[in-house]
């Protein structure tokens, strides 16, 4: 079976991305990244995309007549790349709908909370502002209504009395880290089925904690 062809957008740093490219650069990930885009020209993620290979475009909104022109010259250029699945990794500019609705069942997103709680920014300084006592990520498809999609797998992290904001992200992050690239493996390897918008998965293993769901 052929790779899966990843197009991945972000907007910064790059961390989940570039545990995206580790994760492929294993000959047996059923996945590959073909591009990386970024609505930032300055995005360190672009140099992690050069920097294996991959080829790293910047698109600026300022550059397109509106927001629907700048995201069909993306939606061109994933189409032009053969992308098959996209994978939001940080990408901190909210999607119009005819853009999401084109990738619909194909578009992902990885999140710093549990979701469907703290859905858009600041996620960790809201939890912490709530007494949360666990905290989490999420990776979930991508409908129209921000960080509202089906779920795919989710890590829970203890929130700590002396924790603050940046403690928080920093303990959260390498569950992110770990949880992406088991999703696109999932998706990749066709075990997800949608029914009634929520995800159903053969054979799940928790990659965080063992196994918690054993073969449904
Ligand atoms: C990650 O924590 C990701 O979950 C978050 O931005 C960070 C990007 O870091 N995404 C969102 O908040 C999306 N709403 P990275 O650039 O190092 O991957």
């Amino acid at each position: 079976m052929s790779n899966l062809k990843l197009g991945v957008m972000i907007s910064g740093r790059g961390s989940n991305l570039q545990a995206l490219i580790d994760a492929c650069a294993d000959p047996g990930f059923p996945a590959e990244i073909v591009v990386v885009i970024s609505n930032k020209a300055d995005a360190y993620g672009l140099e992690r995309a050069r920097m294996a290979g991959i080829k790293a475009v910047s698109f600026s909104q300022k550059k397109h007549s509106s927001k629907e022109a700048y995201e069909q010259s993306i939606d061109a250029e994933l189409r032009d790349m053969g992308v098959e699945l996209v994978c939001l990794a940080g990408y901190m500019r909210i999607l119009g709908s005819d853009f999401v609705k084109g990738w619909i069942d194909h578009m992902i997103n990885i999140h710093p909370s549990l979701l469907p709680a703290y859905k858009g920014l600041n996620t960790h300084k809201r939890a912490l502002e709530d007494g949360c006592r666990f905290t989490g990520c999420t990776v979930h498809y991508v409908v129209p209504d921000l960080d509202s999609g089906p779920i795919i797998s989710q890590a829970a992290i203890p929130i700590s009395m002396d924790d603050t904001n940046e403690t928080l992200a920093d303990k959260v992050l390498p569950y992110e880290h770990k949880l992406y690239p088991y999703a696109v493996k999932l998706i990749a390897e066709k075990r997800i089925n949608l029914i009634n918008n929520v995800v159903h998965i053969k054979g799940y293993e928790d990659p965080i904690n063992g196994v918690i769901n054993p073969a449904v």
